[in-house]
């Protein structure tokens, strides 16, 4: 979502100098921001009283340049009032303040309710199959070369939404199966993948992977929703990666990364945006990669590696040929 962000992030990684002037300009923009949503009823009681005054100076016959202010007056309030009113349309996602982040199911089946709300969602853009699939080459890039898929591995996607990634994927795997706690999801990418033989898609019916049986995959990634979870779930999700991987498996993983400029003028936004609001239960959350290799090493992966691939972080490793069950070590 340019989950709200959410999306952002592939188009943040090629083009962060064109971001930089942007960000000049946010703190006015911000303040005029977070001043119209505090104060709706500013920008037409602006214009209301413009037309009054313009009214009063016509009807008086005040000289010329004040009735020149006055009609200036009128247009400005008028304009800024039609601005703020498009802003406010244009808004793409619900805020969904009855549901708190847990309810994952929930939140992404109202995030996905037709092709064209789930591509906004998952990618930030148009239910487009060229600009779904365009999106994903960065993600797919970072996911070959870190995560070393080969013709005869068997890959897991968790948290799958449309396939955007998983429909790359598939061309170079044995397997690819997409798994998704949301039913809506997994109907969007049951009708992008159908006719892709090596595709399987599973539903997640709560936090873990019990689905899926002891070392079954070869690879087990998450790509742009470890940020919409909470950090428990996050943890949970590593475990269960572990017991599902065979020996030597791979694991990878991506978050934004709070200690990369990139990341850090996406949170500050967020904050500044989201100060005086209600935050969506979808809202990104931002990490480092201490947290992650946290997780990878309390449940007992090997050869953790971090990569850095701002505004993402990305952290790979792998399952130890010893740990042919789950293993959690006791901290
Ligand atoms: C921003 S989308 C990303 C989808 C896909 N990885 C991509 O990059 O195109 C996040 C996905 O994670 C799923 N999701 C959210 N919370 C989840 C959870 N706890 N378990 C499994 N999937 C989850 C959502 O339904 C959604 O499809």
């Amino acid at each position: 979502m340019r989950t709200n962000t959410l999306a952002a992030v592939e188009t943040l990684q090629e083009s962060e100098e064109a971001k930089a002037p942007r960000a000049r300009w946010s703190p006015a923009r911000r303040l005029a921001s977070s001043l119209f949503r505090r104060y709706s009823w500013l920008p037409p009681a602006a214009s209301l009283i413009s037309f009054v005054v313009l009214g009063a100076a016509l009807a008086i016959e005040l000289n010329l340049s004040y009735k020149f202010a006055a009609a200036t007056a009128v247009a400005v309030t008028s304009f800024v009032w039609g601005y703020w009113m498009q802003a406010v349309r244009r808004r793409l996602f619900p805020p969904l303040a009855h549901l708190h982040r847990r309810q994952y199911a929930a939140t992404w089946d109202l995030l996905a309710g037709s092709p064209e709300e789930a591509c906004a969602a998952v990618a930030g853009c148009k239910n487009d199959e060229a600009e779904l699939r365009a999106s994903a080459a960065v993600t797919v890039r970072n996911l070959m070369e870190l995560a070393c898929i080969r013709g005869s591995d068997q890959v897991l996607e968790v948290g799958c939404g449309v396939g955007r990634i998983g429909r790359e994927i598939a061309t170079h795997c044995s397997t690819w199966t997409g798994a998704d706690m949301s039913m809506k999801m997994l109907g969007h990418a049951s009708a992008r993948l159908c006719g892709i033989a090596n595709v399987h898609l599973a539903r997640l019916h709560s936090v873990g992977l019990s689905e899926f049986e002891n070392n079954s995959f070869d690879v087990v990634y998450f790509t742009n929703m470890l940020m919409h979870l909470d950090e428990m779930d996050r943890w949970q999700y590593v475990e269960e990666a572990l017991r599902v991987l065979r020996p030597d498996g791979r694991i990878f993983m991506d978050i934004i990364d709070i200690e990369s400029d990139a990341g850090w003028i996406m949170f500050r936004h967020d904050a500044g945006r989201y100060k005086h609001l209600e935050r969506p239960p979808y809202m990104p959350r931002f990490s480092t990669a201490a947290e992650l290799t946290v997780y990878l090493e309390r449940a007992g992966f090997e050869k953790i590696q971090t990569h850095r691939r701002s505004p993402l972080v990305i952290v790979t490793a792998v399952k130890s040929c010893m740990n042919k069950q789950q293993t959690v070590s006791a901290p």
